[in-house]
């Protein structure tokens, strides 16, 4: 048995996927979502081309994804050693490292971004792609909190762009939201959905709202968490044990928050809140504000909430 295959009964759920015709990904944006990304998909047996703006920005992907490919191969190969490094040298052999995402896209079925949360920088690199990938090439956003609709307004292939949203670490968590606007077509949807069954996850479908479901929940129940924290009513280590331990949360949500990153979660808040003036829920936090503004942005910086 092909040791992709291998791989995918021993992670997957017993659900029999719908027949996946994405064969080659080109995934722009080597940070954590997008080497996650493109770990399980070249993970999973599809040809991968990961873009970044520079070498630095790709040896740092290549490091993460060799990392969690480990943590993996320790968790399911257990017993076979033997084929947890033929997973890994197989996966990193389907993972090709560009710069120039003209080139990536010119012969790719699908282009999955997960570049800066910045509706520009969106816009500018799927419009300077989309007239180089060939016509049956599914544009597809990574976007936590932005319009897929928005981002897909530059392009002239509105039925063949949608969203797929991974949770962070993408290699561990089962999700994938399929997101369809109002112009993507059936035959882009059903191939997203099979596209992501494939690289192992589980799927729901989103309107194209913001947040989607995921991240519409779970961004106001972090900020009331950190206005909890700013009201004095509890202290950081006890509302993440109260979640923790009351509901059964993996993580609390200021853990989380450092987790996912502060600046992250500020950014989101203030976008929605400047589109939705007159959503309580979406109203920025100080706290949150003080925090970035320091240069505290959670795990990645050494600081957030807490200390790492
Ligand atoms: N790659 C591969 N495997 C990984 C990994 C990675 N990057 N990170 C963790 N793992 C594996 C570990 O090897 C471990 O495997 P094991 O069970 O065989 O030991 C397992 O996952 C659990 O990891 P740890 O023991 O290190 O730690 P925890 O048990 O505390 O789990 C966690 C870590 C999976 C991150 C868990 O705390 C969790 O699920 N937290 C919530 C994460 C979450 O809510 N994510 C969504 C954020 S929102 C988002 O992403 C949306 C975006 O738009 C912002």
């Amino acid at each position: 048995m092909a040791l992709a295959s291998l791989v995918l009964r021993r992670c997957m759920s017993s659900n029999t996927p719908p027949a996946n015709v994405i064969k080659h990904v080109t995934v722009v944006g080597g940070g954590l979502m997008g080497s996650g990304i493109a770990q399980v998909a070249a993970q999973n047996g599809h040809e991968v081309t990961l873009v970044d703006v520079n070498q630095d920005a790709l040896k740092k992907a290549i490091g993460t994804i060799q990392t969690s490919l480990k943590r993996v191969v320790r968790k399911v190969f257990k017993d076979d050693p033997g084929d947890g490094e033929k997973l890994v040298s197989e996966t990193l052999e389907r993972i090709k490292t560009v710069t120039d995402v003209k080139e990536a896209v010119k012969e790719t079925d699908l282009v999955v971004e997960a570049i800066v949360e910045n509706l520009e920088h969106k816009h500018k690199l799927f419009s300077s792609i989309d007239q180089i990938a060939p016509d049956h090439t599914i544009f597809v956003s990574n976007t936590s909190s932005l319009s897929i609709g928005e981002i897909a307004s530059v392009t002239q292939r509105k039925d063949r762009f949608g969203g797929l949203h991974f949770f962070n670490p993408v290699p561990v968590m089962k999700l994938v939201e399929v997101i369809r606007t109002s112009e993507t077509s059936d035959d882009t949807y059903e191939k997203m959905m099979a596209f992501s069954q494939a690289v192992g996850k589980t799927t729901v479908s989103c309107k194209d709202t913001p947040g989607f479901v995921v991240n519409r929940l779970l961004v106001p129940y972090v900020a009331e968490a950190v206005r909890m924290l700013e009201r004095g009513d509890a202290s950081a280590k006890d509302i993440d044990t109260a979640m923790k331990l009351g509901a059964g949360y993996p993580m609390g949500p200021i853990e989380l928050a450092d987790y996912t990153g502060l600046d992250t979660n500020a950014f989101i808040m203030e976008g929605w809140h400047k589109k939705f003036p007159d959503e309580p829920l979406f109203r920025p936090v100080e706290l949150m504000r003080k925090l970035v503004s320091e240069g505290k942005l959670g795990r990645k910086s050494g600081q957030g909430f807490y200390k790492y």
